[in-house]
């Protein structure tokens, strides 16, 4: 008896939940989900991971390791580096629209967080291409051709060349994938008010064409992290000419980026730290020809060669602008004279 109850009343239920128009969807609903929902294509690279993927890929990209899916612990992608000594794995921007280093840094001293080359993989599986711009125009072989489009391709190439490793198994890959898949952006990611998200809710449900909340939807953020290089100023002793440094930046950006990878037991052999050693160091190379020089290390990097792997990758300017050169440069001068 109390069974047919039971019963019926889910049937009930049933049918009011059939009747009830499609989901309502909440600040922490994917945004993937939606973009489904409104009739989008999934990405090549979707997947829906299980949490042991996740777990191994989280592992992967902060260890460099893991135990593989027949219990045996993999070897390092690379002896030198994990995939977070250039990226970081939070939101970054405060304004998913920009891609802006000065907003970007004032981001990064709130949360102390690092300011690196690489960009974060937050969001990273809601972008819709990888190595951008000058890294197709200037580096452009075949191998970054394909990553620009194949989110699993850039993971490869860059397990290969940004961290000098070995290549990565098809299911480390995944498990990569998967936990990015974990850091996938969400409506409240994107900063949408309750309003926005109750405009969502009921445009999706009264209208069939969609095609109006897709690209409002595609405009809360970039689907792509720009990249364009620059070079090093003709004269390094005027350095950027017109832009005045101002020093405070300029000492969050050594912490936050240099001291990131250069200081003791970091990833490089050339130790800095905040002795005025080191800041005489770096001003006295600041107008010399060489990758001692600032103007050269964050325009060019280092590369790697054979028999010393390790190398540092260049800022584009969409990571470290002239301005911040500027600021750097203008820190490391008073530190290095700090009576002048
Ligand atoms: C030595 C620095 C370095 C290390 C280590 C590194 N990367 Fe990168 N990676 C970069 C740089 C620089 C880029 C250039 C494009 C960008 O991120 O803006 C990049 C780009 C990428 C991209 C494309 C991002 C985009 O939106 O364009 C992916 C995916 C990626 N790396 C995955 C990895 C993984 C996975 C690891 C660890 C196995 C790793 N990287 C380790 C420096 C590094
Ligand atoms: C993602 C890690 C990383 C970041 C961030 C980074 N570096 Fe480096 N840097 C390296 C590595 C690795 C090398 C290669 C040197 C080595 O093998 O020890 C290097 C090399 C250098 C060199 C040349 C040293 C040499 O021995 O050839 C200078 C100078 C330098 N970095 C300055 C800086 C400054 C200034 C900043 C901040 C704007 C910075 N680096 C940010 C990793 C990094």
């Amino acid at each position: 008896m109390l069974k047919r109850w039971i019963i019926i009343l889910f049937a009930a239920l049933g049918i009011s939940a059939y009747h009830q128009l499609p989901q309502q969807w909440t600040a922490d609903t994917p945004l993937q989900e939606i973009q489904y929902a409104l009739g989008e294509e999934r990405p090549e690279h979707f997947m829906l991971p299980d949490s042991s993927l996740i777990q191994r890929g989280e592992e992967l990209v902060k260890y460099g390791k893991t135990i593989g899916p027949d219990g045996k612990r993999t070897k390092y992608i690379s002896k030198y580096y994990v995939c977070t000594t250039c990226h970081n794995l939070e939101q970054e921007d405060p304004d998913l629209r920009v891609s802006d280093p000065e907003t970007r840094l004032d981001y990064a001293i709130q949360h102390n967080m690092a300011f690196l080359q690489g960009t974060t993989f937050k969001g990273i599986v809601n972008r819709e291409s990888w190595y951008n711009d000058d890294y197709v125009r200037k580096y452009g072989d075949e191998k970054i051709e394909q990553a620009h489009e194949d989110l699993r391709a850039s993971i490869q190439l860059c397990a290969i060349e940004c961290s000098q490793g070995r290549s990565m198994e098809d299911w480390e890959i995944e498990a990569v994938l998967a936990y990015y898949w974990s850091l996938q952006y969400t409506l409240e990611d994107l900063g949408l008010s309750t309003e926005d998200i109750q405009r969502l809710n009921r445009e999706a449900q009264s209208s069939a064409n969609h095609e109006s909340l897709k690209a409002w939807l595609r405009s809360y953020y970039i689907t792509k992290s720009p990249a364009h290089f620059y070079d090093a100023p003709p004269n390094k002793k005027l350095g950027y000419e017109g832009l005045t440094g101002r020093p405070e930046r300029g000492k969050a950006l050594y912490e936050l980026s240099c001291l990131h990878c250069h200081q003791a037991d970091g990833v490089s052999h050339y130790v800095l730290d905040n002795s005025q050693l080191s800041f005489r160091h770096l001003e006295k190379m600041i107008d010399k020809d060489s990758h001692f020089s600032l103007y050269q290390i964050i325009a060019y990097g280092t590369y790697a060669i054979p028999g010393h792997r390790p190398y540092m990758p260049h800022y584009p300017e969409e990571r470290m602008s002239k301005q911040q050169v500027e600021d750097l440069r203008s820190y490391i001068e008073q530190m290095a004279h700090p009576n002048n």
